[in-house]
């Protein structure tokens, strides 16, 4: 791999901001040992140097700028992947199911993917070279990407995933979301699990793991693929977008979750080649017309890839669809808050707001338990 210039200057864009949070937050930790602040710009100015080729992993990765600075920062507020359950700042418990089928992380294993045809190298972008202006930055067009790698980015640091973007090629003749299963296909191959979010899907607890949603999603070995199912929409009280030809309500396929299965790859074959009509008379309708992929996918390929009832695992709309205020709007009838994945379908704008507001909660619960651990050293009470 020849390591251009290029590859240095984002090394440097995604390491130096690390830097200074971590140096404070260093500093709020350790308050009182002096060498602290200094041991961390030491081993922050290392990942500056870090070539590719010195990673022990040899797939090339945008990731590598971040190192251990993340899951060290984030260490004190991680959820454990064998978590029972977890309780978020309202109070809500979610439990992992009693299910254990992922005890270790997986890292690198793991793909955390955005899949676009639009490229956020736009004003305030994050491929923009131009200093990013947050306050300016708009959750709309590739501004919308912005938001939403930046989010998905942090997250896949904390845990030590890998994290890509793949600029995609528009498809003739088909809507862009038509992407998706040929773009996943080509990424599976490399890695265990492979998980793709909308770039209007932002994730809502950076210090929960996949491994443990895994385990409460019931994704197991035998899994090739996992997606939410879809709010349903009623109008004139017909819910016929919602749902497909026999009834069953679409899955949504804003978060895609896929394992590298044999089985898998056939099927992501035959969803990727739906709309040639060779296996699926019919699935050409679905090219540019609502709701695309996502149709196509429960349509047809769910009832021929599903031989074990656990090949293929619907999250609850819950979980990883929705956002609180969504019910009511658009004719949608199912409250789903998307706990874990807020997908702003409606309400784009807000995903901007979602990710300073994940990203200020841990930094908040972090500062919390800091200040909590050296209020003698931090407060003077007179
Ligand atoms: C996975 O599939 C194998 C073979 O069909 C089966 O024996 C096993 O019980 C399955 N495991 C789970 C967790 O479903
Ligand atoms: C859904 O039902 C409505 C009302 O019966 C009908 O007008 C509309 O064409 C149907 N849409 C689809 C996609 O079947
Ligand atoms: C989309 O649906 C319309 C109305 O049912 C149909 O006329 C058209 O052929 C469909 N598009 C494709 C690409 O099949």
């Amino acid at each position: 791999m020849v390591f251009t210039f290029a590859t240095q200057r984002v090394l440097i864009n995604f390491c130096l901001p690390t830097v200074l949070v971590l140096i404070f937050v260093v500093s709020v930790f350790n308050a009182g040992s002096i060498t602290a602040p200094f041991q961390a710009i030491k081993d922050g100015a290392s990942c500056v140097s870090q070539r590719p080729e010195d990673q022990k992993d040899h797939r090339p990765s945008l990731a590598y700028g971040f190192g251990d600075l993340m899951p060290e920062l984030f260490k004190p507020i991680k959820l454990p992947v064998t978590a029972k359950d977890f309780i978020d700042q309202r109070g809500n418990k979610f439990v992992n199911g009693g299910r254990d089928y992922w005890k270790e992380p997986m890292g690198k294993d793991i793909l955390v993917v955005d899949i676009d045809t639009r490229n956020p190298n736009g004003e305030n972008g994050v491929f923009n070279a131009k200093k990013m202006d947050w306050e300016k930055v708009e959750a709309a067009g590739s501004s919308l990407l912005t938001v939403a790698h930046i989010n998905h980015f942090i997250y896949s640091q904390i845990h030590g995933y890998d994290y890509k973007f793949f600029h995609a090629k528009k498809i003739r003749n088909h809507f862009d979301t038509w992407i998706k299963p040929h773009a996943l296909q080509r990424m599976l191959h490399n890695y265990k699990f492979v998980v793709f979010i909308d770039a209007d899907a932002i994730i809502q607890h950076l210090e929960v793991p996949m491994e443990f949603l895994f385990n409460r999603w019931n994704i197991s070995p035998n899994t090739s693929i996992a997606m939410p199912i879809d709010t349903q929409q009623v109008f004139e009280g017909e819910n016929n977008i919602s749902v497909d030809s026999k009834g069953k309500i679409v899955l949504n396929s804003g978060v895609v979750v896929l394992q590298n299965l044999p089985h898998s790859h056939e099927m992501m074959q035959a969803w990727a080649e739906c709309t040639t009509e060779k296996r699926y008379p019919g699935c050409g309708h679905w090219k540019t017309n609502w709701s695309h992929e996502q149709r196509a996918f429960s349509e047809f390929i769910r009832y021929d890839f599903n031989p074990d009832g656990n090949n293929i695992v619907e999250i609850p709309c819950n979980d990883a669809n929705g956002f609180p205020g969504l019910v009511g709007q658009a004719s949608v009838v199912d409250d789903c808050k998307g706990e874990f994945v807020r997908h702003y379908t409606l309400n784009k704008g807000t995903a901007k707001t979602s990710t300073s507001d994940a990203l200020m909660q841990s930094m908040g619960e972090l500062l919390q338990k800091n200040f909590a651990n050296n209020h003698r050293n931090i407060l003077i009470e007179e």
